[in-house]
């Protein structure tokens, strides 16, 4: 194997998976997302070659991949949560499928349980929500808001924070209740995590001021946080083990 894709988590760096850190420790090039800890960045070799992705587009970092891996070189490509739940990893490993190099997914721990168990919200409470929508907020206009709002259990949507109202709108529009329990949380499990939980026709608002990343909640399940949420304040992040 030559380019591995490998899953960097929520962004506590203590939440890499061990076969993650093993591969970062022993690159021969670093490619990593925005969204990854410096702190991991900062695990691999002194000598391995580190490119950070926010420069490139998809297809230049999917090129430079390509190039890297045929090099024959030990190649780590880190990305944010999961490689393969709204990381684009699938589109890098068809890439590099096609271009006959061999790679393997390192799956990583995503934001979308994590973030929300960070801030005291299971997506998922026996008796309260038997089932969670994993939901692209990017472009509200995709949205099937009728069939979002119809369907019983926990909303979860990445991306969702630049247009929020539009999702609240549109799914009170569709018959969701406005009372409906919502959070946002902001940096989930790192030290800057924040988060606000308001009635579904309030969260635009009482987001106002959050940064992203950011993960939008929705239903009953965000009623638990103030009895699950940590009560002090978050720890700083963990160390990397040894
Ligand atoms: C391009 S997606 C990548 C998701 C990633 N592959 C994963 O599995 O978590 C980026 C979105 O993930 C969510 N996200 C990722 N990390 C987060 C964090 N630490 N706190 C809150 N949301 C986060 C946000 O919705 C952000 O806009």
């Amino acid at each position: 194997v030559t380019v591995y894709l490998v899953g960097a988590g929520p962004g506590d760096p203590g939440l890499v998976t061990a076969r993650g850190l093993e591969l970062v420790r022993r690159c021969d090039a670093l490619v990593y997302d925005r969204l990854v800890s410096g702190e991991l960045v900062a695990e691999a070799p002194g000598d391995a070659l580190r490119i950070g992705r926010a420069d490139l587009s998809q297809a230049a970092v999917t090129d430079l991949l390509i190039r890297l891996g045929r090099q024959g070189l030990d190649v780590v490509r880190l990305k944010g949560g999961d490689p393969y739940t709204f990381g684009r990893g699938g589109e890098e490993a068809l890439a590099l499928a096609e271009a006959g190099i061999q790679f393997e997914v390192v799956p990583g721990v995503s934001s979308l349980a994590a973030v929300p168990g960070s801030a005291g919200i299971p997506i998922t409470h026996r008796g309260t929500s038997s089932q969670a929508t994993i939901v692209s907020g990017h472009d509200p206009s995709e949205l099937d808001f009728g069939w979002l709002a119809r369907s019983e259990g926990t909303l979860v949507f990445f991306m969702g924070l630049a247009a929020l109202p539009a999702i609240a709108d549109g799914l009170i529009g569709a018959g969701l209740a406005p009372d409906t329990p919502a959070a946002v949380i902001s940096q989930g499990t790192t030290s800057e995590e924040a988060s606000v939980a308001a009635p579904l026709g309030e969260i635009a608002d009482a987001a106002g001021t959050l940064a992203p990343p950011a993960l939008v909640v929705v239903g009953q399940v965000v009623s638990l946080a103030p009895k699950l949420r940590r009560r002090e304040a978050h720890e700083s992040e963990r160390a990397l083990a040894g």
